[in-house]
């Protein structure tokens, strides 16, 4: 991965293969007159011929230059309101073409710049280099390109840049993992590989982590989580992993996340088409382990409890079918309508076992309804909750990490629609407010504490290319996650 270092060496002078130079709308060349002179009024004539106007995710690449940094790529920041926000799309943007030239190394500038700022240009680096091409042959040797290794951020050398500099690796290093495990085959990343890389997790940071099977589940009573199972011969795994940074008495922020490591459907099988995106279906889970990455990484005064709920949704002999009625751990018996509304039925287990811990508050992330996907698209996380304060926590965490989030309701009125006509509750109420009544569900399983829910179906991965993330995850919600820690530390 992409290692990213603070330099205070002048930009007309940097050494670099690439320079990159992040710029605001009609930009001036009045902070860089030294650049601008090293590359013999290059930058002048290119804003004066407007064939660059600083707009956002404008990009010109400009060379020949013989001393000092070898190439110039300008960035477009267009109106900047959210200075950090705007840095961090432009960076991820430098970092993705900086990556496509293959020209290993880089360097970033862009005029002053605070410690926040730093974080926010390293996290984009990061994220604009990251590649999964741990399953491709290496092109021959003539056509390979050499990938972003090396990143200079060109800054007065501060401890609190140095600051800037390490939160954002350890953000980057978190939402790294988070977009491998996604993109990661479901025959590659099984419930078992999950327990392999939280408990590497747990070993590295020296935090605690306690594995639940199919015997141990049953013996918890988990009949909601185990009928998913039930259609698959691999074992099942719930995982908790404990970050204790804070005081020992002080309650846990818990996080939870769905870890369907491929969701067929089961009996209610999918369409083929698009299938493949449902290996997808563990970015709740990723978000957690990369959240736990970044925690060891950061080491904030606070306690966190991960916990995943991880299988696939497989048809088979054994499956569960619709009709059948399963009881949950909490005692609340449901009828299954549909066996491909099984995330709910994982988290509803869960999200029971969160109670152990005695949480301070409880979030989970889940890709869990094509609903929301139709409400908010790719844009906005669905955000729940009865708890309006902690919905603005949330919200404001997203915004900060550039996930954003919207609130869709929780009332008591689309209770109706999950009744079912033999048990406690169905886990589908159909089409309408099919967002609404996934949640409502949860919740009744989140009992005796603070619960949000997050529904990342549509904000999890992409299924085309799009400016700064390439086909495939994005990341989210790791970085709500990371912010809304840091935001209960400070
Ligand atoms: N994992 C899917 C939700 C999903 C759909 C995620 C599209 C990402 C993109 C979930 O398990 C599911 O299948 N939900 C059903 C629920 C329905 C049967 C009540 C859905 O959304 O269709
Ligand atoms: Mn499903
Ligand atoms: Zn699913």
């Amino acid at each position: 991965m992409l290692s990213v270092s603070i330099n205070s060496a002048n930009p007309a002078e940097v050494g670099t293969a690439l320079l990159i130079v992040a710029l605001p709308e009609n930009p001036s060349v009045a902070g860089i007159t030294a650049l601008d002179a090293a590359t013999q009024g290059a930058l002048t004539r290119s804003i004066e011929m407007k064939d660059f106007r600083g707009s956002r995710d404008e990009v010109l690449h400009l060379t020949g230059v013989a001393k000092g940094p070898r190439r110039v790529l300008l960035v477009g920041m267009g109106a900047v309101t959210d200075r950090k926000a705007a840095l961090r799309r432009a960076a991820t943007l430098g970092g993705r073409n900086a990556h496509r030239l293959g020209v290993g190394e880089a360097a970033w500038y862009s005029e002053q710049i605070t410690p926040d700022e730093i974080e926010a240009v390293t996290v984009g680096l990061i994220a604009g280099s990251w590649e999964y091409a741990d399953l491709k042959s290496p092109a021959p040797e003539a056509e390979r390109k050499k990938p972003l290794e090396k990143a200079i951020i060109l800054a007065t050398n501060t401890d609190d840049s140095r600051r800037g500099l390490a939160s954002g690796q350890a953000m980057g290093e978190g939402q790294s993992l988070a977009r491998r495990l996604a993109m990661m085959p479901g025959n590659l990343c099984t419930p078992d590989y999950l327990v392999q890389t939280a408990s590497d997790i747990a070993k590295r940071y020296g935090m605690g982590i306690t594995v639940l099977g199919r015997r141990e589940m049953e013996v918890e009573k988990m009949g909601s989580f185990l009928a998913v199972a039930q259609g698959t011969p691999q074992d099942p795994k719930l995982i908790a992993l404990e970050y204790k940074g804070g005081k020992p008495n002080a309650k846990p922020v818990v996080l939870v996340g769905k870890g369907l490591c491929f969701d067929s459907g089961g009996i209610s099988i999918k369409p083929a088409q698009g299938m493949e995106f449902m290996k997808f279906d563990m970015c709740g889970a990723a978000g957690v382990l990369g959240t736990f990455e970044a925690l060891g990484r950061m080491k904030p005064e606070v306690n966190v409890v991960g916990i995943i709920g991880a299988t696939t949704n497989m048809p088979s002999g054994t499956a569960m079918n619709p009709g059948d009625v399963v009881k949950a751990q909490n005692g609340k018996s449901i009828e299954i309508i549909n066996t491909d509304a099984e995330g709910r039925l994982v988290l509803a287990d869960c999200l029971s076992y969160a109670k152990r811990f005695d949480p301070d508050v409880v979030i989970d992330a889940a890709t869990l309804t094509g609903a929301c996907v139709i409400a908010l698209g790719h844009t906005a996380t669905g955000v729940f909750s009865g708890d309006d304060a902690l919905i603005a926590e949330i919200l404001a965490a997203g915004k900060r990490a550039g996930e954003p989030g919207w609130p869709l309701p929780l009332w008591d009125e689309y209770k109706d629609l999950i009744k079912s006509d033999v048990a406690d509750v169905k886990n589908s109420g159909g089409r309408p407010a099919g967002a609404v009544t996934a949640a409502m569900f949860l919740k009744e399983f989140a009992e005796g504490y603070a619960w949000a829910h997050l529904d990342i179906a549509g904000t999890a991965y992409s299924e085309t290319d799009l400016v700064t993330i390439p086909k495939g995850p994005t990341g989210v919600p790791t970085g709500t996650f990371i912010e809304f820690i840091r935001g209960r530390v400070r």
